[in-house]
């Protein structure tokens, strides 16, 4: 039953242009029909190299929205309108613009889970893969981070030089994992590596073998010689994994790293997109943007892929 879904998602995004992006949280059965499959940052740089007329994002709307505005004469469409990302949604322009008015010498540095308008005001883009490479190539020394403030200690921890502000946000699924978890899991698996995302708390972070994106950490599993690894990102990367790397044992750092919104990709929704964009009937659910506020908010998305490629 899964596999005709998917013949029927692969027959009709061959027929009518259609280029399906990824992001490695989705399902498996979803990066089984993927043209690109990855983090954050991997999806920006392949969504500047897409030659199709349409794209269908597997993801929530600011990675969508990140694809309309580098590929603006494209058709983007989400798969699931309702998934949104929280962290994107904290911060308002207005409460950035205020800051920017006290510190004019500041650069606002936007991790990409942001929104359009918020990157209006932004001076770079980063992502967690990218963010430790971009803040230190960049000249200047007072910076304010937003919106996630785990994502911001980690990269001033890496960048002692700079003098980084931060501001109270970050991603909810990722800061609800305790150094009591960590604790726990170590106990349960004293053999294993600890491998998490940034966008845990320090007192997470600290206790991490490894520390990085959602690329970094599949990449360090992969290349690693040891056979145990705890994940602490969200728990599909941990079945992922598991899947690629059957000689090796993954285990959940919490099992309440579950991104809900992420989730809501269904392979149902992405069947249901590719057919309503072949059949042109206005149900898929389209990123819609003016062309000013692209080519504002494309500023820091450009000069991220500048300086972080
Ligand atoms: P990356 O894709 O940059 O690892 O970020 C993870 C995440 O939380 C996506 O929203
Ligand atoms: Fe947003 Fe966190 Fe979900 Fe990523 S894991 S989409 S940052 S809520």
């Amino acid at each position: 039953m899964i596999r005709d879904v998917q013949d029927e998602i692969i027959k009709l995004k061959k027929e009518n242009d259609i280029c399906i992006l990824a992001h490695s949280y989705q399902g498996h059965e979803i990066l089984e029909v993927a043209d690109f499959v990855g983090d954050s940052y991997k999806l920006s740089v392949d969504a500047t190299k897409v030659t199709n007329k349409n794209i269908l994002f597997c993801g929530v709307h600011f990675m969508a929205e990140t694809a309309k505005m580098l590929s603006p004469e494209k058709r983007v469409y989400l798969a699931n309108p309702m998934a949104g990302c929280p962290m994107a949604e904290q911060m308002e322009p207005e409460m950035i613009e205020k800051i920017k008015e006290r510190e004019p010498d500041r650069k606002v540095v936007a991790y990409i889970n942001t929104t359009a308008a918020l990157k209006t005001v932004c001076d770079v883009c980063v992502t967690s893969s990218s963010a430790v490479k971009i803040v230190s190539s960049m000249p200047d020394k007072k910076l304010l981070f937003i919106p996630d403030c785990n994502l911001g200690a980690f990269v001033q921890k890496a960048c002692p030089d700079k003098d980084i502000m931060l501001l109270n946000g970050g991603c909810p699924v990722h800061a609800a994992v305790t150094a009591d978890e960590v604790t726990e899991a170590k106990a349960k698996h004293p053999g294993a590596l600890l491998l998490v995302h940034p966008e845990c708390r320090p007192q997470v972070s600290e206790q991490a073998d490894y520390v990085g994106s959602t690329a970094g950490i599949i990449n360090f599993a992969k290349a690693s010689d040891a056979k145990e690894f705890i994940i602490g990102t969200e728990i599909s990367i941990a079945e992922h994994l598991q899947f690629e790397c059957p000689d090796k044992r993954f285990y959940v750092l919490s099992k309440k790293i579950v991104c809900p919104n992420m989730k809501l990709t269904t392979l149902y929704e992405v069947y249901n997109s590719v057919r309503s964009i072949a059949e042109n009937d206005g149900e898929a659910f389209e990123i819609l943007m003016s062309d000013e506020l692209i080519s504002k908010a494309r500023v820091c998305i450009d000069e991220m892929l500048r300086l972080g490629g």
